[in-house]
């Protein structure tokens, strides 16, 4: 431990400055760790509604029997809730900042923050991704600038983003990583860099999730579960986006497009306009879904398809590896007839669909590409299919879809429908995911294991992204890249060479 080093229990008093929703959740968690709070907000409207919303979730959190009535009391006596900065920052060991994401706004508040501080306080900012150099810049005493960067629900998200620029004294960071732990989180310490590990991986994958829902790659339902079924996430993209604002990750986009350029982090136009419509998620009540009547439901399509008509006839094109042989039986079994080869009494023709490549080809082969479906059995991490992936080319039939919904619900498979695409639904959005992982760790940023902790305490993931991608095998995801990249001509999919070079050399990134 390095000398002089702050240690927890001498931050007493912490003044967290912008009560949106990261920071009251902030000033929430701080206040549980006994610590008083100074929750500020200039503006007296917004500083009642963060009250009003941290104490919305103190109160959940007394429904649900997780807090006593006298802990909530207790915790809300710590919260002094204050307009005016100056003032309420006076005695403060630690400052939070969570403002808007406006650098102007950021380096102003710093420089009054300069002044008004004791000089042995520490000011942290919780910025998503813009330059905390930059913000340490309008300051005398940029060793006390520091990076703090939790993740939503700040409350329950285990990360911490302790994020260090080349002025930050060792030993502010250093008190930052212990306080973490002091508030029952996680740090990663990383370097001032765009996006630091969690948004630069997952906001240009949320945006991924957009630009397939804008070109009609699925709805909106499916590229969710796709996520959440098939990859075993805790939320769907459209979901997420909703649950973080559409706005902030349309900044952290912007962000990211002007440190690194290139078309992985160009903004989804239907970002954009959702943005302009301030359709900006769960907090303006309405985003990719629609919250202003409660949580949406979740759609009821599989249950009603369960008593829908499906074909007399299945003709199922058996492929050398035998992927379809279980279905086969499973058909049969549920009183379909399953032939080899399509007639003309067949209703559906099903195909192994294989991520590689599209399956027009398969369908064009099988004779009658109207009514072809590909099929593929996804697993989530434990070996026993979770998800079936429906793929229809463009030549389909407009009726295919329903009917082979209707299969797949008889049959209990839970389902979600990809046009035809390389890497179709679940692998067009993981793997390019774990390229931006590789390019992470080849750049020298940060390692496989701190990559993984991050994605896994930050965002919810059951495995972090490079151990996802081990076990899919580097040398399977690197030619899935490459049908991507071919078919979309976008060189966001090209492998990055650390990837091609560790799938030639067959080695492993966590293992
Ligand atoms: N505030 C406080 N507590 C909350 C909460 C909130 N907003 N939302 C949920 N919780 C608590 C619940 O009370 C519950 O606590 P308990 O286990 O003690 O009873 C626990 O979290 C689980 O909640 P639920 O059972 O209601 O819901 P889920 O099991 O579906 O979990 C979730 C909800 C934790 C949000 C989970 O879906 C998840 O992990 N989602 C991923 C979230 C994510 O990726 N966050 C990072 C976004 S990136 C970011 O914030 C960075 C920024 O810079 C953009």
């Amino acid at each position: 431990m390095t000398d002089n080093v702050i240690q927890p229990a001498d931050i007493r008093e912490v003044a967290v400055i912008g009560l949106g929703l990261m920071g009251s959740g902030i000033a929430e968690l701080v206040a549980r760790s006994r610590r008083r709070v100074v929750a500020i907000e200039i503006d007296p409207i917004f500083l009642d509604q963060g009250m009003g919303r941290l104490r919305a979730s103190l109160d959940k959190a007394v429904t649900r029997g997780k807090l006593t009535d006298t802990a909530r009391e207790e915790i809300l006596a710590r919260i002094r809730p204050s307009d005016n900065i100056a003032a309420g920052v006076a005695d403060a060991d630690l400052v939070i900042e969570a403002i808007p994401e406006r650098m102007e706004l950021k380096r102003t508040l710093f420089a009054e923050l300069d002044k008004a501080c004791r000089p042995n306080s520490i000011l942290a900012t919780n910025t998503s991704s813009l330059s905390i150099t930059e913000i340490a810049g309008g300051t005398q005493y940029p060793g006390r600038v520091v990076g703090l960067h939790f993740f939503n629900p700040a409350p329950v998200m285990k990360l911490v983003e302790v994020i260090s620029t080349v002025l930050t004294s060792p030993e502010t960071s250093e008190t930052l990583g212990l306080l973490a732990h002091d508030l029952r989180k996680t740090p990663v310490q990383v370097t001032d860099r765009a996006g630091f590990i969690v948004n630069a991986l997952l906001i240009p994958y949320l945006n991924h999730a957009v630009r397939l829902l804008e070109t009609a790659q699925a709805t909106r339902e499916d590229i969710d579960k796709a996520a959440t079924v098939g990859l075993g996430l805790p939320m769907g993209p459209l979901t997420l986006l909703d649950l973080i604002g559409l706005d902030t990750s349309l900044a952290v986009l912007e962000v990211l497009q002007a440190e690194f350029g290139g078309t992985r982090y160009t903004p989804a136009p239907l970002l954009r306009k959702l943005c302009d419509a301030r359709l900006f998620g769960r907090k303006s009540g309405r985003g990719f879904y629609d919250y202003r009547h409660g949580t949406p439901a979740a759609a009821a399509e599989d249950h009603h398809l369960a008593s829908a008509p499906v074909p007399a006839e299945v003709a199922l094109i058996r492929d050398p590896d035998g992927r379809l042989d279980e279905l086969a039986s499973e058909i049969t079994a549920a009183g379909m007839n399953v032939v080899p080869q399509p007639s003309a009494k067949t209703g559906l023709v099903i195909v192994a669909a294989d991520p590689k490549h599209r399956i027009l080809d398969a369908a064009l082969a099988a004779g009658h590409p109207a009514d072809v479906v590909g099929i593929r059995f996804i697993d989530a991490g434990d070996g026993k299919p979770t998800l079936t992936e429906l793929v229809l080319p463009d030549v389909t039939a407009a009726g295919t879809a329903t009917k082979a919904r209707a299969l797949a619900a008889k049959l209990g498979l839970n389902a979600v429908i990809s046009r035809d695409r390389p890497g179709f639904l679940t692998a067009t959005l993981a793997y390019a995911q774990f390229n931006d992982a590789v390019r992470m760790f080849q750049d020298g940023y940060a390692s496989p294991s701190d990559i993984d902790t991050a994605m896994m305490l930050g965002c919810g993931y059951p495995r972090g992204p490079l151990q996802m991608l081990d076990d899919a095998d580097p040398a399977h995801v690197v030619t899935v890249l490459e049908a991507m990249h071919t078919a979309t001509g976008d060189p966001a999919f090209t492998p990055v060479p650390l990837l091609a070079e560790y799938a030639t050399a067959g080695t492993r990134f966590r293992s």
